[in-house]
């Protein structure tokens, strides 16, 4: 049996200057309270390097560790590089279809984190079909399907594992937002490798009008934006 660990997330940050004191303040009071902290993307208004200096600041004292993944918000201004640059300046690990082991107090916490991509959900679903542009968003999609396969079999040894993405994998935790913008939320594409692997905890983003609790089969998943969840971060206890 191993002990349990709490973990903090938040989703939709959205960081830029006018934010700064409540962002540092929020982060100063979670840095007390939980073992580890996850950033689902968005981190800032608008992927400009100066609004990641805001969140990379209220991240730089924090002795826990802080796991994050981009949003699409985060490549709007093209510096999506320096967005990560700054934040991972600042000690925060930013994945990219890629994942991370970490050790919190005796436990081996494995994160599987990608920002996740559009196509839509059964029934309202882009197909690999047609002009190239099109064909070359649905692949954009299976990569990070791949990468969220690859992520969750590293991390399968692992006590506890997590996933960590922007873009919704399901549509439950889309409720609330126009059912006809769905297929711009998340791909169901991306529930195939996290109900083969069926990891402890999903934590997404990007839907800010949805609903906080999903699942897929057995694994609960939540919609941290913090918009749907109305706190700076939510806390899990794994
Ligand atoms: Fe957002
Ligand atoms: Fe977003």
């Amino acid at each position: 049996m191993t002990a349990t660990i709490r973990v903090a997330a938040a989703g939709d940050i959205h960081a830029g200057e006018p934010l700064r004191q409540r962002i540092e303040r929020a982060f100063r009071e979670i840095g007390q309270e939980v073992d580890l902290i996850l950033l689902a993307g968005d981190l800032t208004t608008h992927g400009l390097p100066e609004q990641a200096e805001v969140l990379a600041d209220a991240c730089r004292e924090i002795q826990v560790p802080i796991v994050a993944v981009l949003g699409n918000h985060d490549h709007h201004s093209g510096h999506s590089d320096e967005v990560k640059d700054t934040l991972e300046s600042a000690g925060v690990i930013v994945l990219e279809r890629s994942h991370v082991i970490l050790e919190i107090g005796g436990v081996e916490v494995g994160i599987a984190g990608t920002k996740g991509f559009v196509g839509g959900f059964p029934g309202a679903e882009i197909a690999d079909f047609g002009e190239p542009a099109l064909r070359q968003v649905y692949g954009e999609t299976t990569l990070e399907v791949e990468a969220l396969e690859r992520g969750l079999e590293e991390i399968a040894g692992c006590h506890k594992t997590i996933v960590l993405l922007h873009y919704a994998p399901l549509q439950d935790t889309l409720v609330g937002e126009p059912e006809t913008i769905w297929a711009f939320l998340g791909s169901g594409r991306l529930a195939g490798p996290i109900g083969a692997h069926r990891p402890d905890l999903v934590v997404h983003g990007h839907a800010h009008h949805g609903t906080a609790h999903g699942s897929i089969g057995e694994v609960p998943v939540h919609n941290v934006a913090i918009q749907v969840t109305g706190q700076d971060f939510v806390v899990f206890e794994l």
